[in-house]
């Protein structure tokens, strides 16, 4: 069977709408199509030569960003911090940390990328603070019954032994969600909950004061210009009242989890939470240029996901299923479909993602078998991996995903077909995952190796002090030493490279009509093969099939790899075709 691209234009079979939802002025507002590159500032570009990414780097390198066609950036997490946890363990939320730079820089941080078009997201995380956040210091120096504690989950021990943290809850890093506190007469006392490391603990939702400074904090950055938020953990805010045990009920962070343990779970994705964001949203309605949020939620499946966006409630979210679904057409069909329908139900435009700072590379996690769920490093530990058909893959799906309606995720270097650090030696291993699990589980910082901009041998122009980093201390995480045929020098000026087809697919979504927010309809194709049409006179077709296919009519604007000798569309290939407007 050949696909036929000229049904399209009539649109008849297998169509799938999405809800338009423009804004009343009838223009479609910019993040409901947005293209949003992920700086891991860290890992990105260092201005001081310390080894560790930091804004001044960034600022060098925003042209670069802005070159690339995206709409704008989200930076992981900037404020101060003891970095337990990379920066998502916050000791303030409305400052800079020291090692990224100051204040000053980030306000002239915001200004540069708005002068090159670029808008700034930043990253909030109010599930917990950093243990040196001075009401956590300030709680263990009250005491037990005290209302500094209230801000956070203390508790006693279980009523029959005290030494028993006060129930089975888990931290996603491995170990219990418990510890134990000295307190100020310098006896063991309360517990406290961290779902992540111990010095993460989770602060209370249901205290006022939490509440009312997390709006302190959107709006003290919201008056700095920045554009909005991605929701750090936005699902897991609220606990369930009398935090019960959870007796055996799944983990979301282990791919055997089964379909609703984490729906309404004793402390994710419960309902409660929309409350907070409904606040939030009216927090940020309330700026004459409205601020975004996108939510970062694992959750059970995209009708939970289409939750967090109904009416009123956050602008989008991130769509890890579309991340978590393998190489497979019927697979990523389904995930399409679903994705699809429940946002339609409430209006909102979907995302699709394909990598982030804590998941493997997908040129990595492509390159495996594509039978069990692939999600972190430690899943593709032990699996035979074709590094070339990951690449390959990768190339075709970043063409997949800029087709699909809605906005879209670019996580830094996946532009450059950077594959995951699968060798950094343990005794570099930052990732609190290492420690927590007693050395069974690697963890994530093989996706966060600094980025190899130039040259021959590390850092790869990463550190840029003094302009050629003579002098710079070691990367944080050491980059391989065949890295040189990644920097964007090397690929640069070269119109193969996967660089050059993330710039021209960015550049033809900006001008082509069809693209970004809207609709697509299906095409009848093989087995194997996703093909779909988007109006006015746009075709997307994707090969995931090991055999080489007929292209549909049309004008080849742009392909993932090179074509079969007879014209034809060969396995693991990604074309987009523009149709002739009638
Ligand atoms: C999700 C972040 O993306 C991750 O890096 C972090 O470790 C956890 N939330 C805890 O804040």
């Amino acid at each position: 069977m050949t696909i036929s691209a000229q049904s399209a234009q009539s649109a008849q079979a297998a169509t799938l709408t999405q809800a338009a939802d423009p804004a009343p002025s009838g223009v479609s507002p910019w993040w409901r199509s947005a293209v949003i590159y992920q700086v891991y500032i860290r890992s990105f570009a260092d201005g001081d030569g310390d080894g560790l990414g930091d804004i001044a780097g960034l600022r060098a390198k925003l042209g670069y960003i802005a070159g690339l066609g995206v709409d704008a950036i989200w930076i992981n997490p900037w404020y101060p911090s003891p970095m337990a946890d990379a920066g998502y363990d916050v000791s303030d939320y409305r400052d800079v940390e020291p090692r990224f730079g100051t204040l000053q820089d980030a306000e002239a941080l915001i200004r540069e990328a708005h002068d090159l078009g670029l808008r700034v997201l930043l990253d909030i995380v109010p599930n917990h603070t950093s243990d040196q956040h001075p009401w956590f210091q300030a709680a263990l120096a009250a005491g037990p019954g005290s209302r500094e504690r209230d801000r956070y989950l203390f508790r006693a021990g279980r009523a029959d032994d005290p030494a028993l943290p006060p129930n089975d809850w888990l931290s996603v890093f491995g170990g219990p969600a418990w510890t134990q506190v000295t307190e100020p007469d310098g006896r063991l006392g309360e517990w406290y909950l961290h779902l992540f490391a111990p010095e993460q603990p989770d602060v209370n939702w249901n205290d006022p004061d939490v509440q009312a400074d997390f709006e302190a904090t959107l709006r003290f950055w919201f008056d700095r210009g920045v554009d909005g938020f991605r929701i750090d953990v936005a699902n897991s805010l609220v606990k369930e009242a009398g935090l019960p045990d959870l007796g055996g009920r799944g983990y979301p962070e282990r791919a055997e989890m089964v379909a609703e343990d984490w729906v309404e779970h004793p402390h994710w994705d419960r309902s409660e939470v929309h409350e907070i964001y409904r606040t939030w949203r009216r927090v940020a309605d309330a700026y004459p240029e409205p601020r975004v949020f996108v939510a970062e939620a694992w959750v059970d499946s995209p009708e939970r996901l289409a939750r967090y966006v109904r009416n009123g409630e956050l602008h989008t979210a991130f769509n890890f299923d579309f991340l978590r679904a393998p190489w497979d057409a019927r697979a990523l069909r389904a995930t399409i479909d679903t994705t699809l329908a429940e946002h339609a139900a409430v209006g909102a435009p979907p995302t699709w993602v394909l990598s982030n700072h804590d998941v493997a590379r997908h040129v990595s996690r492509y390159a495996r078998p594509q039978t069990a769920p692939l999600r972190s490093l430690d899943d593709l530990i032990g699996l035979p991996a074709d590094l070339e058909t990951g690449a390959r893959r990768a190339r075709a799906a970043a063409l997949l995903m800029l087709a699909l309606p809605g906005g879209a995720y670019i996580y830094q270097g996946e532009e450059l077909g950077l594959p995951e650090v699968e060798d950094l030696p343990a005794e570099v291993l930052a990732d609190p995952t290492w420690e927590r699990s007693g050395h069974t589980q690697r963890g994530r910082d093989g996706c966060r190796v600094p980025i190899p901009w130039e040259g021959d041998a590390p850092p790869f122009g990463f550190s840029m002090k003094g302009g050629d980093g003579a002098g710079a201390a070691p990367t944080w995480l050491p980059q391989p030493a065949d890295w040189g045929r990644y920097t964007v020098q090397a690929l640069d000026g070269d119109p193969e490279s996967v660089l050059a087809l993330y710039r021209a697919a960015l550049r033809l979504r900006r001008d082509h009509p069809a693209l970004g927010d809207g609709t697509l309809h299906w095409l009848p194709a093989p087995d194997g093969v996703l093909a779909f049409a988007r109006d006015p006179g746009f075709v997307c077709v994707v090969n995931l099939s090991d055999n080489p296919i007929p292209l549909p009519d049309g004008t080849v604007m742009l392909a993932s790899g090179p074509l079969t000798e007879g014209q034809r569309l060969p396995g693991d290939t990604a074309i987009w075709l523009g149709l002739a407007q009638g």
